[in-house]
Formats: structure tokens, C-alpha cells, sequence
């Protein structure tokens, strides 16, 4: 996530209310921005060895991802089940000059369908929904990606770094091979790994893993046969 050093605390309770739109209504509420509008670190590594082309940022947050890709020459799609989240977006990338490469959806990505829209890159960074259910995301993101696309999955690898948290949010991370099977059969992966990365909490430098899943999408249609 952008804003390392803030993460969700453990007072959130167990309820699974935290997983849903008002939780993060109220996180995108007030005068503060929640994240620090950086991009995040495995976002950088890998589209920037990417060609620009059209990118779909699932859970974007206030935006810092979707205007990094769009200062890089991205045309972007920021999407998010939180209007607040998307307002803020919109506003940033407004100031940083690139509202003409970005728009904005608001979508669950719990049912997310892609409808006919495809991107050359499919990205999402710590969204987490409860349950294990980054798989059945991370296969709907797929059906987003265009020919020849790429699809950038990355999360909170379980560590002993998060036992403040609730058993809830420890239950969200995964592993980037537990996404495996959500890979339709013509995406091959590339990078399916556990990348180091320090973060600052409570002014105290913690190592942490981003799960990280990278796969590409074959360029021309497989026979179905
Ligand atoms: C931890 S923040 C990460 C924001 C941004 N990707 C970043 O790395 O800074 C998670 C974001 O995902 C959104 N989100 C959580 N669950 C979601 C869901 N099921 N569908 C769409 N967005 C979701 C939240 O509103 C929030 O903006």
C-alpha cells in the first residue's frame, strides 16, 4: 500500500464489516489523506519494463498507483467499491495534471465481471477481501486482461510482522502461489514470489513481503479444444 506505515489495527474488531464499503467510507472521510500517494514498490518493478498501453487498478485507493501509471504514459481506469476513495482519486490526479489519461469505476471486485472491457495490464495492491477470496478475485481480473496482457496481483504475505492485527486481516493475506489456480489456462506466470520490502510503523522500520503473482496473457487466442 502506499502509505506504509499505516496499517489496519487490531481495535477494528473481528467483524467482517471492515471487509465491506462503509468501513472504507469512513476511512476516505475528514480532512486526512489515508496513503501517501507514492506508488507502490512492485507496481514501479514491473510496468515500468512494461510498453504503456491501457491499465485497470482494482482497489485503487486514492489513487497514487493510477496516476504513477498515467504519468507514465498509461491510459488508466482507477476502480474502487469506495466513492470517497474515487472522489479523492479523481481530485489527485486532477492536480498532478492527468485527469486526461484516467477515469474512474466503482466495482466490487468480489463481483467483478469484466463485460466485453479488457486492459493490457490488470493490477490490484492490497486489496485483501476476507476468506481466501483473492483467488475467486484474482481469476476475475484475468478475464479483464487483453491478449498479450498482463495481470499484477499483490498483497500482505502472512509474517509474524502482523500479529497486532485481527485474525481476520491475518486471514486476508496470502502467498502469491496460493493465486495460482485462479490463472486461466493461456497465462503463464512470470513472477510468483514473496518480495522483501521495509515499511516504517509507529516510527519503528519493520521487513515485511508483498506476495506478489505476475502473469502474462498469451497473445493469441487458444483453441479451446
Ligand atoms: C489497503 S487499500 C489499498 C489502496 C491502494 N491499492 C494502495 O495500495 O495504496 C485497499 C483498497 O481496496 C478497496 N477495496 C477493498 N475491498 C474491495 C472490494 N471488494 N472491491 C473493490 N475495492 C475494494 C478499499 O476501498 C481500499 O481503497
Amino acid at each position: 500500500m502506499s502509505r506504509h506505515e499505516h496499517q489496519h489495527d487490531a481495535t477494528a474488531g473481528e467483524s467482517t464489516e471492515m471487509f465491506e464499503p462503509s468501513s472504507w467510507e469512513e476511512r476516505y472521510t475528514g480532512d486526512q489523506n489515508v496513503w501517501s500517494g507514492k506508488p507502490n514498490p512492485q507496481l514501479v518493478a514491473e510496468a515500468s519494463k512494461l510498453e504503456p498501453g491501457t491499465a485497470l487498478d482494482v482497489g485503487c485507493g486514492e489513487g497514487g498507483d493510477v496516476i504513477w501509471l498515467a504519468q507514465q504514459g498509461w491510459t488508466v481506469t482507477g476502480a474502487d467499491f469506495s466513492a470517497n476513495g474515487l472522489a479523492r482519486a479523481a481530485k489527485h490526479a486532477e492536480e498532478a495534471g492527468v485527469a486526461d489519461r484516467t477515469d474512474w469505476w466503482q466495482v466490487d471486485a468480489r463481483s467483478f465481471a469484466a463485460d466485453g472491457r479488457s486492459y493490457d495490464l490488470v493490477t490490484t495492491h492490497f486489496l485483501h477481501p476476507p476468506d481466501g477470496g483473492m483467488v475467486d478475485v484474482a481469476r476475475r481480473l484475468a478475464q479483464a486482461v487483453a491478449p498479450g496482457g498482463h495481470l499484477l496481483v499483490v498483497g500482505h504475505a502472512p509474517s509474524g510482522v502482523f500479529t497486532h492485527l485481527t485474525k481476520g486481516h491475518r486471514d486476508a493475506m496470502f502467498l502469491a502461489e496460493d493465486l495460482l489456480p485462479a490463472l486461466p489456462a493461456d497465462f503463464e506466470p512470470v513472477v510468483v514470489e514473496q518480495r522483501p520490502r521495509t515499511m516504517v510503523r509507529d516510527g519503528v522500520t519493520v521487513d515485511v513481503y508483498d506476495a506478489t503473482l505476475l502473469a502474462r496473457r498469451d497473445s493469441t487466442p487458444r483453441d479451446p479444444r
